[in-house]
């Protein structure tokens, strides 16, 4: 087979992107692929008739990039179009990358020699707090002047900073509640669904008071990814009536031991922006 050669996408190509998203099973996240292209390039394959066969984006944050929304067409797939994709292109970020892969994706990126180093279960519902729920006094709602603290905050919890990463989600945030000693949780529109996080805390019961405090008005679907180091808050929102819809691995390339005080991290930006 003759190497396909990929060529760069960005906010110009969102349409054809939610197009092939589709094919693969993936709701159209028009939200989810402006803040991509806002962050960073996406590199695809075009099929004969015009459409794309295979695409894969990396945002970018300040010392790595994500690796997200890799799909290659159904039609097409099993033939090396993925990994011919993803072998050229994740030459271009020159930094290391990261990602959470589904379970049909760990294949690839082991051949491409990303390794596990930590997961994240997914959890989507619409939450109830219990009856009475009032916010615990130390957290409380964040103005444009938190936003700084914050940035620094994630930075220190994440491990890499994202200034721009949390500058699209403070435009798209619906509330952002920050507690006493650093701690923060955002709740962010992706569309149909709300997403609380990131949330970066002190402690589990940190997270946990900063995770209600963001949900309390969330108008109906709410998304939280957790990282496996924090089971009581995954249980938490568990109980607040969010399904559990599993695990994905956290996987890396060409990047030591995960940077950051990653006990601190609690929940995920998204598993595109980690
Ligand atoms: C995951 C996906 C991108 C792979 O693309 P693809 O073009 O089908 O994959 P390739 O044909 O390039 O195969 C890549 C490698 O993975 C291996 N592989 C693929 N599926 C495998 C499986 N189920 N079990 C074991 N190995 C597998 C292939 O053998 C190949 O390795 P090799 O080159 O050493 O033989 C594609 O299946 C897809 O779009 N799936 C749906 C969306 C998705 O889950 N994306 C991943 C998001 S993290």
């Amino acid at each position: 087979m003759t190497t396909p050669t990929c060529e760069p996408l960005g906010s110009a190509d969102v349409e054809r992107c939610m197009d092939l998203a589709e094919r693969v099973g993936w709701p159209r996240e028009r939200a989810k692929w402006e803040m991509i292209f806002a962050l960073g390039p996406g590199f695809g394959i075009v099929g004969a008739g015009g459409a794309l066969s295979a695409m894969v984006a990396f945002p970018r944050h300040e010392g790595a990039s994500f690796v997200a929304m890799m799909a290659v067409d159904p039609a097409a797939q099993g033939r090396g179009l993925g990994r011919a994709l993803l072998g050229q292109a994740m030459r271009r970020p020159g930094q290391p990358l990261m990602l959470y892969a589904t379970e049909e994706g760990r294949p690839l990126y082991e051949r491409l020699g990303f390794r596990e180093v930590d997961r994240a279960s997914k959890h989507v519902g619409i939450p109830t707090l219990p009856s009475g729920w009032t916010a615990p006094g130390a957290v409380r709602v964040a103005t444009s002047s938190d936003h700084a603290a914050v940035v620094e905050s994630d930075a220190r919890g994440f491990g890499v900073r994202r200034a721009s990463l949390l500058q699209l989600l403070s435009s798209r945030a619906e509330r952002t509640v920050v507690d006493a000693h650093g701690g923060f949780a955002i709740r962010w529109s992706n569309g149909h669904v709300a997403v609380v996080g990131p949330i970066v805390a002190r402690s589990e019961d940190a997270a946990i008071a900063l995770c209600d405090a963001a949900i309390v008005g969330a108008p109906g679907m709410v998304r939280v990814d957790v990282p496996v180091g924090s089971p009581r808050v995954a249980e938490h929102v568990r109980s607040l009536g969010l399904i559990d819809l599993g695990v994905s691995p956290l996987m890396t390339w060409d990047q030591g031991p995960l940077p950051g005080a990653r006990a601190s991290y609690h929940a995920l930006a998204l598993q595109a922006f980690g």
